[in-house]
Formats: C-alpha cells, structure tokens, sequence
C-alpha cells in the first residue's frame, strides 16, 4: 500500500471499520443513520467499505451530492441510480417513457433520462420509490449520500424553500418505505447548523429525527499502529524500534488521513537512506506538518468554519478553544467560561454553555466522565496553540 492521504483507496486498503460496520448493519434493520463525524475521519470510505460488506438481498446506492444544485437534479440522480435496480423487475421503464419527453432530458452514463421537467420533482421522487415495493428480489435498498448537508446548503443559499421540501419529503419517503427504504447521510459539513439556518428563515420541522446518529470515530489503536506499519513496510523504510508504530499512531490521534500524511512525508524525506527511522525523526515530521504555513494537513479549516458555524458568536467560541487550548489538562466548565470570558462579560452564562455544547458537537471538544472538558483531537489542539501563538501548555508541564 502506497501512502495516499486525502485520495481514493482501494477496497482492500481500507483498514479496519469492521465494528461500525457490523453497527451500521443492525441500525440499518431499524432505522436510516445519520453518520457523523469530524472531517476527514474517514466517512467516506466508512461507506465505501459497506458497499463491500452488505448483506445479500440488500441493494446500496452510493452517491456523491456536493455538486446537486437543485431539488429536480437530486431527483434526476437518484432515478439515474434506481434505474439499473428496478429497470427488468418493475413496470419503471414505462413509466420513465410516459413520464415526458426523451429530448432535453438528462444523460448519466448510458441511461437517458426524459426531461420531465412539467411535473413536480417531488411527485417524481415518490412515483420512482414506489417501483421499489414492485421489485420481489429487493430485500432493502439503501441509498448512502455522502455530502447531502453541501446539496442542502447549495440549494438552501438560493431557494431555502426547495431545500426545506427536499428534507421534509426524504422524511416522508423514509416513513412510507417501510421495511424496505432505508437512507444514511453524512457529510463533512454538520447537517445541524443547515438546519438551523433553515429554522431562522422559517422551517419548524425535525426531518432527521427519526434517524438513528453513528459516529465514525478514529481507527482503533490497533488498526491505526498496523496502517503505519503497512506503510512504512510496504515503502521499505525500517524503524529502529518497532514500538514507533504505536507512537506515531498515538500522535496523530490514530486518524488515517493524518498517518497516510506522515508517511507520504517519511517516504519523501528518508526513501534510500541507510539510516532506520526513529522517533525523533517521526516526531519532527508531525510538528513541522502542523507548524508549516502551506498547511500540508488542511488545519486552517478548523478556524475558518467558525465563522460560518458560530456567526456573531464567532468571537467567543474562539475564546472558548482558546482557554482549553492554553490548559494543559481539561478544566471543569465553570473555569472554562471563567477564562474565556475575558472581555465579553456580557455574555450570559447560558450563551456559553450553549456554544460549549455546539463545540461538542462540532467536534472539537469532548467532556471526559468527571465532565471536565478538553480538546476532542490531540493534532487540533497542538495546531491551534501553534496558530493562535497561545503559550504552550505542555512545556509549561514540563517546566
Ligand atoms: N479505513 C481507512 N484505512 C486507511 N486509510 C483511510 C481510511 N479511512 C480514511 N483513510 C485516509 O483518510 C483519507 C480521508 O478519508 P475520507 O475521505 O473517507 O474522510 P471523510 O471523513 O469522508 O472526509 P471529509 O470530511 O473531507 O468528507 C483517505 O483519503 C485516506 O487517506
Ligand atoms: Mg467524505
């Protein structure tokens, strides 16, 4: 396996997932999922992998929505994706050809679409999943959207309506499915602040809420230390000390975009040279990837989206990451907003505990069981120290 951060794996490179899979599996006999995570945890291939491992009788549409614009082309892919499912069971190819013209209508790959842009794409959504109950050797079909909160935010900008409709009318068809339809969403944008948006402008539904939440966590400690063992092996880079597998893992919070990075950067630095790899050379190549100002890692993100997440409240969530980021240990809530109130001492202490529990959910930060918070990721914390200039608080440990 070659070092490949951010690309497309191959089925067999993708390491690990087999719990969550098996939980997806059991959720899914229930209920649709809405699967979180923070980004680059790996979702995608989380989904990737179930494609692989579902069930015999379960037939699984994997779609990308990050560049559907519009209720009618949300519509337009989807039948794209049932047509092969449904095509030679079920009376679907009729109906698509009474359905409208052939001319004008979408292309995707070899199947033709008519444009049937006279009818409501609602209605078309909901005549298309009824051919699914026709089809005997469909046990369940799940359609996995990866980036559907992007479409929703994409449509919301110009037509909060259409994308209000378009929540409200996957939560019908997830009720009217029954047995048989089942969904899972998941992005790298929270689906909880689209939906906020939505509530400012007007929306009073709770389309997810019938969704069970599972959250991709990083790989296990063991899948994690095997992927940078993998690596450096299949790159011939030796290590003096076989325990640097679990060190560097650790490091990196045993997140696999992070890892394949580290090793991408070892293999460009230390491919030919006689010398084993240890962990002083590891270790400089994780801070000088999280302190590098071309931000190899895509660390500026994590500041970035508060603007967009928190809004007026921007100021003070970066107060909050700020107290928590300087604390060498995690601190209890009280002491959190005691230091982060600084100069917002108007902000009323319900403001701060909501925006604490909206950090939470943005994963940035964790409580641990003594309900002391921290920050969720080792990597985050280091860079925002690192980015902010605040001091240090591990050699302020040391010292
Ligand atoms: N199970 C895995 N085994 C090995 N490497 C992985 C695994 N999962 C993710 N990776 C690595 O992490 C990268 C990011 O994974 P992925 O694109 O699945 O994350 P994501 O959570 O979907 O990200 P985003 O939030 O940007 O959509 C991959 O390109 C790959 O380098
Ligand atoms: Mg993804």
């Amino acid at each position: 396996m070659k070092p490949n951060p951010g690309g497309q794996l191959a089925p067999q490179d993708i390491v690990g997932r087999d719990a969550l899979i098996q939980d997806l599996k059991d959720v899914l006999e229930q209920q649709s999922v809405l699967l979180v995570a923070e980004r680059r945890v790996g979702k995608t291939h989380v989904l990737e992998k179930f494609k692989t491992m579902a069930p015999a009788g379960w037939v699984i549409i994997k779609r990308d929505l990050e560049s559907v614009r519009s209720g009618r082309e949300f519509v337009e892919c989807t039948m794209a994706d049932l047509y092969p499912h449904l095509e030679t069971k079920t009376n679907l190819r009729n109906w698509l050809q009474n359905l409208g013209e052939q001319a004008g209508g979408a292309q995707f790959g070899p199947i033709k679409l008519p444009n049937f842009t006279h009818r409501p794409w609602k209605q078309v959504l909901y005549e298309a999943i009824d051919h699914l109950h026709q089809n005997p050797d469909i046990e369940r079909l799940i359609f996995l959207w990866d980036e559907l909160p992007w479409m929703l935010q994409g449509i919301a900008k110009t037509n909060p309506t259409e994308a209000m409709e378009l929540l409200d009318t996957l939560r019908t068809l997830r009720q009217q499915g029954g047995n048989k339809l089942r969904m899972v969403f998941t992005g790298s944008l929270g689906l909880h602040h689209i939906i906020r948006t939505l509530k400012t402008q007007g929306y009073a539904n709770a389309p997810i809420n019938d969704m069970q939440l599972v959250e991709v966590k990083p790989l296990s400690t063991a899948d994690a230390q095997g992927l940078v063992q993998r690596l450096l092996t299949d790159s011939q880079l030796q290590v003096e000390h076989p325990d640097l597998y679990a060190r560097t893992a650790q490091a990196v919070d045993c997140m696999p975009y992070y890892i394949h990075h580290v090793a991408a950067a070892l293999v460009r630095t230390h491919r030919g040279r006689s010398e084993k790899l240890d962990w002083a050379a590891v270790s400089a190549t994780i801070a000088q990837s999280i302190q590098a100002p071309h931000d190899p890692w895509n660390l500026q993100h994590y500041e970035e989206r508060t603007q967009e997440y928190y809004g007026t409240q921007r100021p003070q969530s970066l107060a909050l990451l700020d107290a928590l980021a300087s604390s060498a240990e995690p601190l209890s809530i009280t002491d959190t907003i005691k230091r982060a109130r600084g100069t917002h001492l108007d902000v009323e202490p319900r403001e701060w505990q909501d925006l604490i529990r909206l950090l939470q959910r943005d994963h940035y930060l964790v409580r641990d069981d003594g309900g002391n918070l921290a920050f969720k990721f080792g990597v985050v914390k280091r860079w925002w120290v690192w980015h902010r200039g605040l001091p240090n608080p591990a050699q302020g440990r040391q010292a």
